[in-house]
């Protein structure tokens, strides 16, 4: 008796096309993920990294801030950078302010008279036309060897970061070096914390293999020279620290995270949402781009660039339609079956883990659609 039920169940359940669709789509979404982040943890993160480092380089440095409205920041970063240990005279820090109104050009005014052994320089725009146009501004005035992007919002938590950061670039096949990133109140936003844990090993993984292809702003060094092979940050898409790193990667060179270099963020307390789509908006757009030229990327760097941008582009999208394939299976065909497994992704949002996953597939979501009509170049400042 009950096994007629269960068969009969078994039958239907297999002659229904919109839960047997859903089930291979589940099945990819999360496998995918899965099984990317296994491999990177066991082949890709043990690995060495190949390079050879000298604790004692010290080239000539750029720091470069690019400013919008920063007031609330500007005098602790710039304080931050002047902590540094590393020789004045070989350090040059270059502020580029798109037209704030809150008056962040006078306090960087103000901050350097009192710092006259730093080697500051203020651009001012007139207007503000986005974050990657007032970059290539501050790097044509640029004299280090190396140029670094370094947010205003954010901070070096040790003294010896620069020395870190340059110790790579001893090794000629090093183009970039970028940080890990944590929230500088833990108390913020638990859910960024735990995205920050998982994407963290990801981005040191991908190092080892070859090059990550997402960078941080918060601290992307560049060699200078590569940055005008390029022409520049690209202005017309948002992640230009990401992007740049994989041309630099796709050239031939290393574009790497590497471990122990770790950056504090401010995360806003309001409006975290808009902030992590528009994020996820500037590497949609950058992995986009990216992919057109995956054929000449070096043969660890394509499995990265693939995956990734398949998580990127597409993979949200088989979540959000493997729910509508269920709730039609459920409305449509009654399937119980279905409304158990759409019970059941309810129930495990009560898992952290599980839940940081699937509110970052929604801000992918909303972040890929929202591209087709506004690329957000130049963003609307969040409170922190
Ligand atoms: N000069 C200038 N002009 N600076 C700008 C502009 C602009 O139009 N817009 C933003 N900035 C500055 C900010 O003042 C800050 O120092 C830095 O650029 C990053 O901007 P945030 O507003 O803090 O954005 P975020 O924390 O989300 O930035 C992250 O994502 C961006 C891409 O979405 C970082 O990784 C950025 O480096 C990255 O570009
Ligand atoms: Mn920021």
């Amino acid at each position: 008796m009950i096994e007629s039920l269960i068969l009969n169940q078994l039958f239907q359940d297999l002659t229904d096309p919109f839960l047997m669709t859903a089930l291979v789509l589940i099945a990819i979404h999360f496998g995918t993920p899965l099984a990317y982040y296994w491999h990177a943890k066991t082949r890709w993160l043990p690995k060495p990294w190949s390079i050879r480092v000298n604790g004692n380089y010290r080239p000539k440095v750029t720091v470069i801030i690019p400013t919008y409205n920063e007031a609330r920041f500007i005098e602790k970063k710039l304080d931050n950078i002047y902590e540094q240990e590393y020789p004045k005279d070989k350090l040059e820090v270059i502020i580029v302010d798109s037209a704030s109104d809150d008056g962040t050009p006078e306090l960087v005014r103000k901050w350097a008279s009192e710092y006259p052994n730093v080697n500051l320089k203020l651009i001012e725009e007139a207007e503000r036309r986005g974050k990657a146009l007032a970059l290539n501004l501050a790097l044509k005035q640029a004299h280090g060897d190396i140029v670094i992007i370094a947010d205003a919002d954010a901070w070096w938590p040790s003294r010896e970061t620069l020395k870190e950061v340059m110790k790579w670039f001893v090794d000629p096949v090093v183009g970039a070096v970028s940080c890990l990133k944590k929230p500088a109140d833990a108390g913020v936003a638990g859910i960024e914390e735990g995205y920050r844990r998982y994407y963290n090993v990801l981005r040191l993984a991908e190092s080892k293999a070859w090059s990550t292809p997402i960078f941080h702003g918060e601290l992307a060094a560049f060699r200078r020279y590569l940055l005008e092979n390029l022409n520049g940050f690209p202005t017309d898409i948002g992640a230009d620290d990401s992007h740049t790193a994989s041309r630099i990667a796709l050239m031939g060179y290393r574009a790497i995270i590497p471990e122990g270099l770790w950056v504090e963020e401010a995360v806003p307390n309001k409006g975290y949402f808009w902030w992590r789509v528009r994020r996820g908006q500037h590497l949609i757009q950058h992995f986009a781009r990216t992919l057109k030229r995956i054929g000449q990327a070096p043969k660890e760097f394509r499995v990265v660039l693939a995956v990734e941008s398949f998580l990127h582009l597409a993979n949200p999208f088989l979540l959000l339609t493997s729910t509508v394939l269920l709730i039609a299976s459920a409305v449509i065909t009654h399937s119980l079956t279905a409304l158990s497994i759409l019970a059941l992704g309810a129930v495990l949002l009560a898992i952290k883990q599980y839940r940081t996953l699937i509110v970052q597939q929604f801000h992918l979501i909303v972040a890929g659609l929202r591209n087709l009509w506004s690329k957000e170049i130049a963003w609307s400042k969040q409170v922190k």
